[in-house]
């Protein structure tokens, strides 16, 4: 049986990459579409969950970072930079250390989670910490992409959508058709641009005879597109999606308007909530910032605004072993002890609450 050959190949006639390309490729893609009972029985609607925790470098960046590095090694890039929350980074890293590319990235200072961190180190990039938030990271990188030979690698670069576009395809190839819904995390709002794209692609390919509503959710303490204005100091537990400027804004309102969906903000508790029924109800760890998608279907579930019976794919982007701590404190903030047995069956029977037989 031929193994999955990473979103390149797998679906090469439908992007923007020649034929004679070779493909820089970690098998990325192919994540699981997972049918969601408890979310399906909290909101009515048959909920799927994309999970893109899954891709290799356990977020959905590596989609768009195949075509980029793909892309950027056959022009005859030797270097490529990008700034991040954490996750483009290490994707950016990975990649590029497989094309044979040297690798700079830029991130906030203190406000990447500790596995992303590691990745982009373990990988041979060079990290350095900007005392500045992501949008101040991203401007850095698109002045020294214009005035060094460093090609930029952020979804300010069209390869990147074109690579997140797959993910579209593939819920559609398992659904048999687009869902009714589409619901995503936005930080950069580069995703929901991309599978905006990647929807109408297959509509107007045939191959789906409908498109979805795009549902986006920002942290509330960074949510800059419902505000309607960038916000200087973006704050959330989600530091993923900690940004206060995105780059593809007006695209994003573009998916949101045309497909008339909306683009709404969750609480730090709501998407802690929703990480806790993921990990509890559904088996499936994310990194909080993926959680914000989950959350927001549930706070629109709760204004009664998801329709009965709706088929609706929820991406989770990134997998919870990148950021794991918040599953070991409680919802009031104190930490999650093991319990601790000697080496005898009565007492763990005990500590496990098992009664006798
Ligand atoms: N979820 C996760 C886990 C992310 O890492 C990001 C973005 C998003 C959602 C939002 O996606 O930016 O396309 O709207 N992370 C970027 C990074 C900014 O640097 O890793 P978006």
């Amino acid at each position: 049986k031929q193994q999955w050959r990473g979103v390149v190949e797998e679906y090469r006639s439908l992007l923007d990459v020649s034929e004679s390309i070779p493909a820089v490729s970690l098998g990325e893609g192919g994540t699981p579409l997972i049918h969601a009972d408890t979310l399906s029985e909290l909101t009515g609607a048959e909920v799927w969950v994309k999970y893109e925790g899954l891709n290799p470098t356990a977020s959905f960046k590596d989609r768009g970072m195949t075509m980029a590095i793909t892309k950027a090694a056959a022009h005859g890039a030797k270097a490529v930079i990008c700034a991040s929350t954490g996750n483009t980074s290490a994707s950016a890293a990975a990649y590029a250390t497989k094309a044979g590319l040297t690798c700079a990235v830029l991130v906030p200072s203190g406000k990447i989670a500790p596995g992303k961190m590691s990745q982009a180190i373990a990988h041979g990039a060079t990290l350095l910490e900007v005392d500045g938030n992501f949008d101040d990271c991203l401007t850095l990188c698109r002045k020294l992409s214009e005035s060094y030979p460093v090609h930029l690698v952020n979804s300010v670069n069209p390869d990147r959508i074109e690579g997140q576009k797959t993910a579209s395809f593939e819920v559609v190839d398992v659904l048999g058709d687009a869902p009714d819904i589409h619901v995503l995390p936005v930080g950069n709002a580069g995703n929901i641009t991309a599978y905006w794209k990647g929807y109408r692609q297959y509509r107007e390919t045939g191959v789906s005879t409908r498109l979805p509503q795009m549902w986006g959710f920002q942290a509330a303490g960074s949510a800059p597109i419902v505000l309607g204005h960038p916000v200087d100091e973006p704050d959330t537990i989600a530091t993923a999606i900690r940004i206060g400027n995105p780059a593809s804004w007006q695209l994003a309102i573009e998916a949101r308007d045309a497909s008339g969906g909306v683009i709404d903000s969750v609480s730090d508790e709501e998407i802690l909530r929703a990480h806790k029924i993921l990990s509890r109800d559904e088996g499936i760890f994310v990194e909080p910032g993926s959680a914000s998608s989950v959350a927001g279907l549930l706070k629109m579930a709760e204004a009664g605004k998801v329709p009965a019976g709706a088929t609706i794919a929820v991406t989770v982007t990134g997998h919870g072993l990148k950021d794991p701590g918040w599953a070991l404190h409680t919802a009031d903030g104190s930490e999650i002890e093991p319990k601790r047995v000697s080496v005898d069956a009565v007492s763990a029977a005990r500590a496990l609450g098992l009664e006798d037989r």
